[in-house]
């Protein structure tokens, strides 16, 4: 007796939009004391796109516009959007709000941001997974996007020379068939919330005085390197295991490891403590620097177009943040 295959998830489409402007390490050496040869050594950057007079929600927007038209569907066919982003337009209306109107997705669906920095595409991803999953939606938007060259602190070498503007989208639809979104793991840990944050905006009400804002005088990103960097490779090899084991694969298994692209030197770390060849870790840090919740959706898309991901492969991402945070999917593509 035959009975129907539970409903699943799978990524119908794919889109990224990077803004024109090209920043390169030669026009920061002129900016803070760096120099490209120590960035280049030290994260494997070269270049960063940056904004210029465009928001998230334009940026997140136009990768979105790709991600449909590549997934065949009409805005109309959308019943759910969610951005991760932490450089919204506004603290609200959310991103998703603006994006939903700039697209003439449906009124009344549900439209929402999730907050979780690097990690906040794989979040949103996990999110629009449960509602398809669940049968609250058939078809969601997801979205990375953020423009941290409104949030770095430009004369801060240690962090300025790291980061980049960028959004990246795709589309998940329900499926009845073999693979799609096989699973999906999203950690936090917020006692260590110190070594990677961004204050913001310093605002107080009239009641409570001067003190309340940790540090009303500098809104910019904050971040310590080296902590964050040992964090990093090992709350992301904790995570691509996860996913792995959950699906009963192995590290060979993997035909393409796409991880946030923050340091080379962390995707380096975690290749080697995979075993994973060059030829199973996707990487183009070296264009766009950290994109935070773009990085991991543009290089999806990168790959699915430089045709280094084919139908039946084993697709793993993983992504580290502030917050801290923490995550990774695994597809069969
Ligand atoms: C930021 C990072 C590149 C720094 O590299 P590092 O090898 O750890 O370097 P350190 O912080 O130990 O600094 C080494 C020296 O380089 C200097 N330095 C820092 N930034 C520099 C720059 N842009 N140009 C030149 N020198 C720089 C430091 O001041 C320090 O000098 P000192 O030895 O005289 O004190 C690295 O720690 C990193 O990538 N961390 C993780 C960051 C990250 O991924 N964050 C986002 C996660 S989502």
């Amino acid at each position: 007796m035959s009975s129907a295959r539970a409903l699943g998830t799978r990524i119908a489409g794919c889109g990224s939009y990077a803004p024109s402007r090209v920043v390169t390490n030669a026009d920061i050496e002129g900016m803070v004391d760096t120099t490209d040869a120590w960035i280049t050594a030290r994260t494997g950057i070269r270049q960063r796109r940056v904004a210029m007079n465009e928001k998230t929600s334009e940026v997140a927007s136009k990768a979105a516009r790709v991600a449909l038209s590549d997934a065949g569907v009409e805005p109309g066919d959308i019943d759910l959007v969610v951005t991760g982003t932490v450089t919204p337009d506004m603290v609200f209306p959310s991103t998703s709000c603006f994006v939903q109107a700039a697209l003439g997705l449906r009124p009344g669906i549900p439209a929402f941001d999730v907050s979780a920095a690097c990690s906040g595409f794989l979040y949103a991803l996990d999110v629009a997974d449960k509602y398809v999953r669940g049968g609250a939606a058939k078809k969601a938007l997801v979205i990375g996007a953020d423009v941290f060259s409104r949030i770095v602190d430009w004369k801060d070498r240690s962090t300025c020379v790291l980061f980049g503007d960028g959004a990246g989208a795709v589309v998940v639809a329900a499926t009845r068939g073999e693979g799609g979104i096989l699973s999906t793991g999203v950690h936090s840990d917020g006692r260590k919330w110190e070594m990677l944050y961004a204050p913001g905006v310093a605002c107080s009400n009239p009641f409570e005085g001067k003190k309340h804002h940790p540090n009303p005088h500098t809104p910019y990103l904050k971040m310590k390197g080296n902590e964050t960097f040992k964090v990093a490779v090992r709350t992301m090899l904790s995570a691509v295991e996860e996913v792995l084991e959950a699906n009963g694969l192995k590290p060979g298994d993997i035909s393409l490891l796409i991880p946030h692209q923050a340091n080379i030197r962390i995707m380096g770390a975690i290749q080697e403590r995979l075993g994973l060849s060059d030829g199973q870790v996707f990487s183009n840090i070296d264009r766009y620097g950290n994109t935070s919740a773009a990085s991991i959706p543009i290089a999806l898309d990168e790959a699915v177009r430089s045709g280094r991901i084919k139908k039946g492969d084993i697709v793993v991402f993983v992504a580290f943040g502030g917050g801290l945070t923490w995550a990774s999917a695994a597809i069969r593509w």
